[in-house]
């Protein structure tokens, strides 16, 4: 089958739609940014959530055999000397001797060739560059004070195995789902959140007997391919790839990634490993503490072996953002679309009088309170009716409800889908019950 083509354009497009209607904008912008990062605007804080609680429902809320934690971003050396990042969590960086631009090596097209300059033979020999985000802890900046900007949500999972057992009633196969920022210090952060330096994790630490590895990693790669899919995401627009030997974490026997069609090519929305009893193994060596599991029906004593989705909730957001954006011709001009999912669509509902008329805005104001407790619901009685349209088009709201002169007589108001831009007439007070059916929240 061939491959699907992507607008090159999309990319500068997603950029503008992001900072004009408030999904992200550049942090720190006012003082001219700060290197790669991003603050969430009050339409994208909406659609970030959405994608979290949809990763939060499929994996912990709809299952018996995953429970959540909210682990400390700040975190000692113990952990990390003990996860091997101290050692190995690292990138190789050249510097460009000609235009002292620093890049990573082994993310070079040529790696004889300075991407900034073009000039050749010009790199210095590669240093490891270790990724952690390191501070200190508490008034004095000592050695002793030490502290780590979590660089992956898994460890503060993995030092929790025992206190998460001993107060749950969970036995392998059983997992701890984890949502929460991450730090990494990257050498060349960019295209926009894909890589950031700050950015948030969804991930997942599955428990099993040693010999059954292999069987829940095909299941989860499976599982975690089809949430995208029913979220929306085109199917073609995914692969699996699974990584090189070369290509492998320290921790892992087997990664696959799910990749999705960027602009610039297939790029990683989500890694699938096999860590083994890696972590666990680990832990219970440097810190003395068993971890081992008892399966007091076999009588055998085991140290779990380790399956682990990670996602990126940012990276995964940017890619349905990408994959929603539509641009249409109506009546001889451009409409732009997202054509979220209900589920990710920051607003259900928008409520838009047609007129500022007390008699249209009270009534529509109401109607708009009441959607509220069931739906993130807008209310616009600003500009002409077809540009409050085409704002809510763009924001990837599902449904506008629109209240108008004969709402006032008739107790009706037009109700307008996104998509084929069908209109309804409904009852008032039937709306509620109307978007329900619709919208699969
Ligand atoms: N615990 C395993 C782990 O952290 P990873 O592949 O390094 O694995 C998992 O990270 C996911 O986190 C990635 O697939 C990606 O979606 C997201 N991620 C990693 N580094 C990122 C960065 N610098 N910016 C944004 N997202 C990132």
């Amino acid at each position: 089958m061939a491959e699907p083509t992507v607008d090159p354009a999309l990319f500068d497009k997603i950029v503008n739609l992001c900072k004009r209607r408030g999904f992200v904008f550049p942090s720190a912008e006012i003082y001219g940014g700060f290197r790669s990062t991003y603050d969430y605007g009050p339409i994208g804080v909406l659609m970030l959530r959405n994608v979290k609680d949809q990763w939060w429902r499929s994996m912990v809320q709809l299952r018996d055999d995953v429970v959540g934690i909210d682990a400390a971003i700040l975190s000692p050396p113990a952990i990390w000397e003990a996860s091997g990042h101290l050692a190995t969590f690292t990138d190789p960086l050249v510097d460009c001797r000609h235009c002292g631009a620093r890049h990573r090596q082994d993310k070079l097209d040529d790696p004889d060739v300075c991407p900034t300059c073009g000039t050749r033979g010009t790199f210095t020999e590669p240093r490891q560059f270790n990724l952690m985000f390191k501070t200190h802890a508490g008034p004095v900046e000592d050695e002793g004070s030490v502290a780590y900007l979590r660089p992956e949500t898994a460890q503060g999972i993995f030092v929790n195995f025992s206190n998460v057992v001993n107060t749950t009633r969970k036995k392998p196969p059983f997992g701890i789902a984890q949502i929460g920022k991450s730090f990494r210090n990257e050498i060349t952060p960019g295209n926009f959140v894909f890589r950031t330096r700050e950015f948030e994790q969804m991930e997942m630490e599955y428990f099993v007997p040693p010999d059954e590895g292999p069987r829940w990693y095909d299941y989860w790669c499976g599982e975690r391919f089809q949430w995208y899919v029913d979220l929306g995401m085109p199917a073609e627009r995914l692969r699996l790839r699974a990584h090189e030997p070369d290509e492998l974490s320290h921790y892992s026997s087997g990664t696959s990634d799910i990749e999705f069609l960027f602009p610039w090519g297939w790029d990683e929305l989500e890694g699938i490993a096999q860590r083994t009893d890696f972590d666990l193994r680990r832990h219970a060596e440097h810190s003395g503490e068993r971890l081992d599991w008892f399966d007091q029906a076999s009588g055998e004593r085991y140290l779990p072996h380790v399956v682990e989705p990670a996602a990126g909730a940012t990276r995964t957001m940017m890619a349905f953002l990408m994959a929603a954006y539509d641009e249409e011709e109506v009546r001889g001009e451009t409409r732009v679309v997202l054509h979220l999912h209900p589920r990710l669509a920051p607003f259900k509902v928008a409520v838009l009088p047609l007129s500022k008329k007390p008699e249209l805005t009270e009534p529509a104001r109401a109607l708009a309170s009441g959607l509220r407790r069931a739906f993130m619901c807008d209310y616009d009685e600003t500009q002409a009716i077809g540009r409050r349209y085409r704002r809510q088009d763009e924001l990837g709201t599902p449904f506008c409800v629109t209240f108008d002169f004969e709402s006032v007589d008739d107790g009706r108001v037009t109700v307008r889908e996104r998509d084929s831009m069908d209109q309804d007439r409904v009852a008032i007070d039937e709306v509620e019950s109307y978007l329900r059916e619709r919208l699969e929240v």
